[in-house]
């Protein structure tokens, strides 16, 4: 079935040098880029995105994390996209990821782990809507 999915190249994986690298790994896997840019969130606009983890004790550093630097926002489409761009990143604590995927091979950190990838439809249906009108949708 194809879905689309949000992917963020996190500050930190842009302050690296990493977004080559991630895009060379989405496009080696067949999954189509049909959108794409690069923000500099505002605190309260990280605090958005991250709603749903307000009350979670990373809030605060999550959200100033994401809002240090600029980010790389894409939509991913693809068969079963979203699945397979979180196998591609692998867990969200790089110690736990599988040897070969991109939080393995570069995250530093359970917080600054490269990339963020939606973790179902719903989510992906507002994480895609938070960044993009349909006008910057190819396809859309
Ligand atoms: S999940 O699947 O959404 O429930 O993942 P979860 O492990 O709950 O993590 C949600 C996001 O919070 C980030 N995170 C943290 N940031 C800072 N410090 C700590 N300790 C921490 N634990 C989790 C994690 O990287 C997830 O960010 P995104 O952008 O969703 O990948």
């Amino acid at each position: 079935m194809t879905e689309r999915t949000l992917s963020i190249i996190k500050p930190d994986g842009v302050a690296r040098g990493l977004i080559g690298e991630v895009v060379k790994r989405f496009e080696s896997a067949g999954i189509r880029i049909v959108a794409m840019k690069m923000v500099h969130m505002t605190r309260t606009q990280a605090e958005g995105f991250y709603a749903v983890h307000r009350e979670r004790p990373f809030f605060d550093s999550l959200t100033t994390f994401m809002s240090s630097g600029p980010a790389v926002v894409m939509v991913l489409e693809g068969d079963n996209v979203i699945a397979r761009n979180r196998e591609l990143m692998g867990a969200t604590n790089f110690k736990d990821a599988a040897e070969g995927t991109i939080r393995r091979d570069f995250a530093t950190d359970i917080e600054k782990n490269v990339v963020h990838g939606s973790d179902a439809p719903e989510t992906a249906a507002f994480e895609i809507a938070y960044f993009f009108n349909q006008f910057e949708i190819v396809g859309g």
